[in-house]
């Protein structure tokens, strides 16, 4: 299972719904060596169909399928203003009508409500609430920046999140197989950079800059240090061989554009903090990246980013997924609503409730 055991989609919808099976089973650790490949996929599909009829509808297809839904997105995230994209020209997802105008609630399908924006309810629709629609909880902040949450329980029918195991996955990111190609890398003239907008002493990410550049020079760039090259994080990063992917906090799946644009477009090689290297192992090859983890202590990191800078062979080893793979960056928000909707569309009329929804998203 060379280079395979890690969660790549063919850029084609509707196969990562099964593949997520493919997760679950890895995560609940029922892989067992001796598995190959093939097997574990089906074993792990099946086990997606036994416990979902949503995706046994989308694999095999049964006339209960909506062919029109309508997604009510209840508040526009952040309070921002956007104009809706249209799911079959962006994604080629058919039958998908977005809208934002709450007069239309009585003929939605599902209501997305984004979590930042929530406040106390007020504007809920409650009463009107019919049994067959499907109240989705919308949140790409990690815990430690969702606050609220324990009063969410019993609320919401279903989860829309960067965790794998969220009813609508959308992941910040994601490698995908295409034809097989020569790696190409920018040519590099410098070392480490790292582009942080909300610096905080407190934060783990900060304490361990602090102790890592008393051991190798890092570049730091936006409101705390250098502009970008042209306003743009890949230009700028492409120029480095190495990148901080930081996240703010640590948390099962957050993995952010941090890692899927900063480092990855930038073919700059991702130093990560962040979940486990064993759950970034479940998104991307385990010789893509360096954690934090590997070393005992910064100054151990540092000599080996210093040995890596002497060592082009090794260096260029970090890139081989690029032979294979290419990378997909989430788009903000129409990738996110059309792959919502097209969830729905596959999803048949199971009814549910998320009832320890902070439990859940905490864990
Ligand atoms: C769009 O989706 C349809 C079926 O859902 C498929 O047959 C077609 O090839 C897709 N087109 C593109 C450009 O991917
Ligand atoms: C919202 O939908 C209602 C009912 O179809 C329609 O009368 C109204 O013009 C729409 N409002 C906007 C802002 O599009
Ligand atoms: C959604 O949750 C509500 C509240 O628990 C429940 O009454 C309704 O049947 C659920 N609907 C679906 C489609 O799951």
């Amino acid at each position: 299972m060379k280079g395979e055991s890690f969660l790549s989609f063919p850029k084609l919808r509707g196969w990562r719904l099964c593949r997520r099976g493919r997760w679950r089973a890895l995560k609940s650790q029922i892989l067992a060596a001796s598995l190959t490949c093939t097997v574990l996929f089906v074993y792990a599909c099946t086990q997606d169909l036994l416990q979902s009829p949503m995706h046994f509808s989308l694999l095999w297809g049964t006339s209960s399928q909506p062919t029109q839904v309508t997604l009510l997105i209840w508040y526009e995230p952040f309070g921002k203003r956007r104009r809706l994209g249209d799911c079959h020209v962006l994604f080629n997802v058919t039958g998908c009508h977005l809208t934002t105008n709450r007069s239309l609630y009585q003929e939605s399908d599902a209501i997305l409500f984004h979590h930042r924006d929530i406040g106390d309810f007020g504007d809920f629709p409650f009463e009107k609430r019919l049994p067959s629609q499907k109240w989705i909880w919308m949140n790409f902040e990690s815990p430690s920046h969702s606050p609220w949450l324990s009063s969410l329980g019993g609320i919401f029918n279903w989860t829309m999140s960067y965790r794998v195991d969220s009813d609508v996955f959308v992941p910040y990111g994601y490698l995908f197989s295409r034809k097989r190609s020569k790696i190409i890398i920018p040519r590099k003239k410098n070392l480490v950079a790292w582009v942080i907008s909300n610096w905080n002493e407190d934060h783990e990410r900060v304490q361990y800059y602090n102790q890592l550049r008393e051991y190798i020079d890092i570049d730091i760039f936006g409101r705390y240090g250098m502009d970008l090259k042209q306003d743009n994080i890949v230009k700028t990063v492409s120029e480095y061989k190495f990148y901080l992917a930081f996240e703010n906090s640590l948390h099962t799946d957050y993995i952010t554009e941090k890692l899927w644009r900063n480092a990855f477009k930038s073919s700059a090689v991702p130093i990560v903090m962040g979940p486990s290297r064993y759950n970034y192992e479940m998104f991307i090859p385990r010789n893509s990246f360096i954690h934090v983890d590997d070393f005992s202590s910064p100054r151990k990191l540092a000599m080996y980013l210093k040995f890596l800078d002497k060592n082009m062979h090794m260096y260029r080893r970090y890139f081989t997924w690029k032979k294979r793979y290419d990378v997909h960056v989430t788009s903000f928000w129409d990738e996110h609503y059309c792959t919502a909707c097209e969830t729905i569309k596959a999803a048949g009329s199971q009814h549910r409730t998320m009832t320890d929804l902070a439990g859940w998203f905490e864990s």
